[in-house]
């Protein structure tokens, strides 16, 4: 089949390729526009390495066809990451040693942004449900987790929420 031209927003820019039929954003953004902060794992939507934020809701890039984001907004790690130092978010995850090697964290800071946007005080649950599509080999996920309140506290300014102040870990996984 014919290629064709897909454009859409892509970090605050408006971006053109050129494709061929059911090529992914996941490979598009790597590929062909050099966005490699959105990670390659499973290619098969089990680990959640590829989540980038389109209209602000938390997708897997490896399962969607460039085509569907047409004229849409997308957002990838590079899309938060001030020019200089890290976003809040990025910061609490480096605060609560929330990474070991890494390759999970770009899905799981653009899976945080997409929570916190929508829910800025998540309890645990609703942090370690948030977090259920997403793989992480190195952490345990306790860390995440950590990140996630402490990327709450800093936001809502609710030092309680700190991950030092709130040491229940129920409900974890
Ligand atoms: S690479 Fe997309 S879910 Fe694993
Ligand atoms: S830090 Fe290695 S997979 Fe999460």
């Amino acid at each position: 089949m014919a290629s064709r031209i897909v454009s859409f927003e892509l970090c605050g820019r408006e971006v053109e390729v050129l494709v061929k039929p059911m090529t992914t954003l996941q490979f598009v953004l790597r590929n062909q526009l050099g966005y490699t902060g959105t990670k390659e794992g499973c290619r098969q939507g089990g680990c959640g390495s590829c989540t980038v934020l389109v209209d602000g809701e938390p997708m897997m890039s490896c399962l969607l066809p460039v085509e569907d984001v047409a004229g849409r907004r997308v957002t990838t790690i590079e899309g938060i990451t001030p020019v200089e130092g890290l976003a809040p978010i990025q910061q609490a995850f480096v605060d609560t040693n929330a990474f070991q090697c890494g390759y999970c964290t770009p899905g799981m800071v653009m899976l945080t942004t997409a929570l916190l946007d929508h829910n800025p005080a998540p309890s645990r649950e609703e942090a370690v449900e948030a977090l259920g599509g997403n793989v992480c080999r190195c952490t345990g996920y306790a860390p995440i987790i950590d990140a996630i309140e402490a990327a709450s506290a800093s936001a809502t300014g609710d030092a309680t929420r700190d991950a030092g102040v709130m040491p229940d870990r129920s409900g974890e996984r």
